[in-house]
């Protein structure tokens, strides 16, 4: 018996060594102190024990709990103090970081854009994006069999034949016409929509920002004078550009205004389709027909106006050179700029 004790003495001996942890001190615990435990074991062996021998090993038994008892006071004491002492908060992990957002580079470009505008005299001017065909397309001079018209490039509202997400900012035109008197100086920005395959040139939704001037006697000049002051404010000096005649119903002459492509510079590349430049403008005189829509006598006055792409100069200040990374919205990018 007295080796026994012995035994199960040299086995807590070990157990308490190696415990480290609340859970460990558990364990030792339901090992040891329960009431099934080793050392109740023992005592209850006592029965089977000659008379004599019973009082001795008792003692033995008696002194070895009070031992363990104590051990196991002192474990638990240390253990919880350690584990109150334990800061809660785990101050090397690194600090929380507040995200500070900011403006998506399309309207940081336009507001840039817009800002020059306004320091040249404009106001600004918004209209709806779902428009009706009188205002995109009718008051705008489109012949009625026009193809842009055409299913294929408008987005039509189902519900209704008239009405149409607008497929440029110049129905806008109409509307201040129609809401002012001249002089009119206004820009209009805002996001158009297309029926257009998406590739890295072009998507389906994009920004314009619509110019408009009327007044007596304004001249070709002054469209070409204002477009190519807005450039050097917006791009620098370095930038070459280029008036090429083109056609919209709205405007007659009308141009389109390039720009010298920016990734190349103009030796030619994938994004100026090899050309060196990049179209970032249409413009020309506004129509005497448009005029007369917007109630405004052709006889006595006169106006330019012009339709700027602002995904292209956000790709031009950026130098990402796929509109589509624009829309993805990954911020690795987004976070650039
Ligand atoms: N609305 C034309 C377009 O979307 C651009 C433009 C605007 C052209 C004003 C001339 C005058 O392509």
């Amino acid at each position: 018996m007295i080796e026994e004790i012995k035994k199960v003495e040299q086995e807590i001996k070990e157990h308490l060594e190696k415990i480290n942890s609340k859970e460990e001190l558990e364990k030792f615990h339901n090992l040891f102190l329960v009431k099934k435990g080793k050392i109740q074991q023992l005592f209850d062996r006592m029965r089977d024990l000659p008379k004599e021998e019973k009082p001795a090993v008792g003692k033995i038994l008696n002194e070895l709990k009070k031992l363990v008892e104590s051990r196991y006071r002192e474990i638990h004491e240390k253990i919880t103090a350690e584990i109150e002492s334990t800061p809660k908060v785990d101050l090397t992990l690194p600090g929380r970081v507040n995200f500070v957002g900011h403006h998506h580079p399309i309207y940081q470009t336009m507001r840039q854009m817009v800002n020059i505008f306004i320091e040249l005299g404009f106001k600004v001017a918004e209209g709806p994006e779902i428009e009706d065909e009188y205002h995109n397309f009718d008051a705008l001079n489109f012949p009625p069999d026009h193809p842009a018209r055409d299913m294929q490039d408008t987005f039509f509202i189902k519900s209704d034949k008239k009405l149409l997400l607008r497929t440029h900012t110049s129905p806008v035109q109409i509307r201040v016409m129609h809401s002012t008197t001249p002089p009119i100086r206004y820009i209009m920005p805002g996001r158009v929509y297309r029926n257009e395959a998406i590739s890295a040139r072009s998507l389906a939704e994009f920004h314009q920002i619509e110019g408009l001037y009327i007044n007596r006697r304004v001249t070709f000049a002054e469209l070409k004078g204002t477009m190519i002051e807005f450039s050097r404010r917006m791009f620098g000096e370095n930038l070459r550009f280029r008036f090429r005649p083109s056609f919209f119903p709205f405007t007659e002459p009308s141009a389109e205004l390039d720009i010298t492509c920016f990734l190349c510079r103009g030796k030619g590349c994938r994004v100026c389709k090899y050309t060196g430049w990049l179209e970032i403008a249409g413009c020309g005189m506004v129509h005497p027909n448009v005029l007369k829509a917007g109630n405004i006598d052709p006889e006595a006055y006169t106006g330019f106006a012009f339709g700027l792409g602002i995904e292209r100069v956000a790709m031009l200040l950026t130098g990402i050179d796929d509109i589509r990374m624009f829309y993805i919205n990954d911020l690795r990018v987004l976070q650039q700029f």
